[in-house]
């Protein structure tokens, strides 16, 4: 039995945090209402000049050097992202150019949010096909290139980012000991709905206006689509591995507000301290969040090899998903 195991993460913030507050002088908020309703408190923004493709390679030469691979070994890069450098090619290209290693696919998978878990789920399959066995994983964006930073109701959501796995195929002999205890990803669940377009979107494209254009979204709304889709998805998850909650070690969910995150533990009955949270410091950033808080969390030794995760996420689309695996 082939599975996609995890060797490595890395991560990339650009240097400028930017508090509530400067955005307060900007637009008619607060700290207090952004902390309230999000748990934000600061979020990072890319310099002039500096494109998703930098935060991604950054993110993966971290992650390759925590894995102990070079470049070379790779046979796959899948990135993750809403903000393209530019509408083609595709910002994966990009980052193999970097990386020097000409020659192997690479690809960007569009699911906004749920970015990450939609490129983990196709790096397994094409692990599990026997097509690749060195995957690159990354998540990365420029949210702050398109929102419309004088509307409140959106700009004070989102940040910039980028963060990046590496995942290998092993094989395990049958037998040896149950699928739930190896390491690796045990199962992945995507789900879309394209009917809630309107719900969250960006007004431009290359296709409609020309324009790269600005994110729209009707908060309640999505927040109410959110807490249900995660809740189904989480259940559908553990119900495939024949799994209770209490066998997760660990809740990495997409940060996009605190406050759909409490609510997804609370129905999990997971206590505070098994979810790993980051959006306080990152803000929403979209497929870059859930490699985000995954790097933090190994970083700081929470999670360890052998723990079980649960990834989850839900973005624009809208789109959906969750990842179960063994760290
Ligand atoms: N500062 C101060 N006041 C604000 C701000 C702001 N930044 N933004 C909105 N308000 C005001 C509104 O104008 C409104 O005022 P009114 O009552 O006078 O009309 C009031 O605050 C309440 O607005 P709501 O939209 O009802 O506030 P809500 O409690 O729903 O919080 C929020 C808004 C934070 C956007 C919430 O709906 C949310 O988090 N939704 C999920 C959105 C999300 O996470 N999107 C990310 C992409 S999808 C995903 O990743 C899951």
């Amino acid at each position: 039995m082939i599975k996609s195991v995890f060797i490595g993460c890395g991560a990339y913030l650009p240097e400028r945090s930017v508090s509530n507050d400067e955005l307060a002088a900007k637009v008619d908020t607060s700290d207090d209402w952004i902390v309230a309703r999000t748990g934000i408190s600061n979020r990072h923004i890319a310099a002039d000049g500096e494109m998703t493709s930098d935060l991604a390679f950054a993110a993966a030469v971290e992650a390759l050097a925590s894995a102990g691979m070079a470049a070379g070994e790779l046979d796959l890069i899948v990135l993750a992202t809403a903000t393209p450098d530019e509408t083609f090619p595709a910002t994966a290209t990009q980052v193999q150019a970097r990386l020097g290693v000409a020659g192997i696919p690479a690809f960007d998978v569009q699911a906004v949010c749920s970015g990450f878990v939609y490129a983990l789920a196709v790096a397994d399959n094409f692990i599990k096909a026997g097509q690749a066995r060195n995957v690159l994983v990354i998540g990365a964006e420029t949210f702050s290139r398109i929102l419309d930073w004088e509307d409140r109701t959106t700009c004070v959501l989102f940040g910039d980012g980028a963060g990046a796995v590496v995942l290998r195929a092993e094989t395990s002999p049958s037998g040896t000991s149950p699928a739930s205890d190896q390491r690796g990803i045990m199962s992945t669940h995507l789900h879309a709905d394209g009917r809630h377009h309107d719900m969250l979107y960006v007004d431009g494209g290359p296709s409609s206006t020309g324009t790269a254009g600005f994110l729209r979204m009707r908060g309640r709304e999505v927040f109410r689509h959110a807490v249900s889709n995660l809740t189904s998805v989480v259940a559908e998850a553990l119900a495939a591995n024949d799994l209770s909650p209490d066998a997760i070690d660990w809740l990495v969910p997409h940060q996009a507000n605190k406050r759909i995150i409490d609510h997804t533990a609370r129905k999990l009955k997971l206590p505070s301290e098994k979810v790993i949270l980051t959006v306080a410091e990152h803000g929403n950033t979209s497929a870059a969040s859930v490699p985000l808080a995954l790097n933090e969390a190994v970083t700081d030794g929470r999670i360890k090899q052998g723990d079980v995760i649960l990834m989850e996420a839900m973005g624009g689309g809208f789109t959906w998903g969750a990842v179960l695996a063994r760290w």
